[in-house]
């Protein structure tokens, strides 16, 4: 494993990232909600950085990879369940890769009737990108090739270290 990301350079664009964040949503109201397991670690270092007030929810979900199911739907194991009709929420997760369950999570929100949803992911994996979204917020760019650390695993190893790290595959 190669260190792609150390702690400190981690930390200091998750600060640029909550101010960012914070003028976007200055005066308004804000739920961040974070994607589990792999977001836990960058989402409570970036909400530290955010100075306006914030809610917080979380959701867990898993992609039918291989399943029959039709491709843009996504299995929310563990949905929000407070009332966030109205709402300006913030998706907060690990990385975006394909893009697929963020997309199918995206159109779930909006069918709850949210006011607006953007979404912010440490890592912007585009090379795989096969669903019609962006970051609107995002860390740092990235190469193909797979990433552990900071809250992202490789069968549920690796999430505990503070740096992120490129697996040679
Ligand atoms: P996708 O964008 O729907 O393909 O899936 C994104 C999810 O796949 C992320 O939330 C991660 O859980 C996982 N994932 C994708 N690429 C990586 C990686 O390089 N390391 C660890 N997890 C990854
Ligand atoms: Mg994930």
């Amino acid at each position: 494993m190669k260190v792609l990301f150390r702690a400190d350079e981690i930390a200091e664009r998750v600060k640029t990232l909550g101010s960012e964040i914070s003028s976007y949503y200055r005066g308004r109201d804000l739920t961040v909600v974070g994607i589990l397991k792999g977001s836990f670690m960058f989402l409570s270092d970036l909400v530290r950085r955010i100075d306006v007030p914030v809610q917080l929810e979380f959701v867990r979900l898993s992609s039918y990879r291989n399943a029959s199911e039709p491709q843009g739907t996504v299995k929310i194991s563990m949905d929000i369940e407070d009332d966030i009709r109205g709402r300006n929420v913030l998706i907060v997760d690990d990385i975006l890769d394909t893009g697929q369950s963020m997309l199918a999570f995206k159109r779930h929100l909006e069918e709850m009737g949210v006011h607006s949803v953007m979404v912010c992911t440490l890592l912007d994996k585009t090379y795989r990108r096969a669903a019609p979204i962006q970051p609107d917020f995002y860390g740092f760019r990235i190469e193909d090739g797979f990433v552990v650390g900071y809250g992202l695993d490789y069968a549920e190893q690796y999430r505990t270290l503070p740096d992120i790290y490129v697996i040679d595959t």
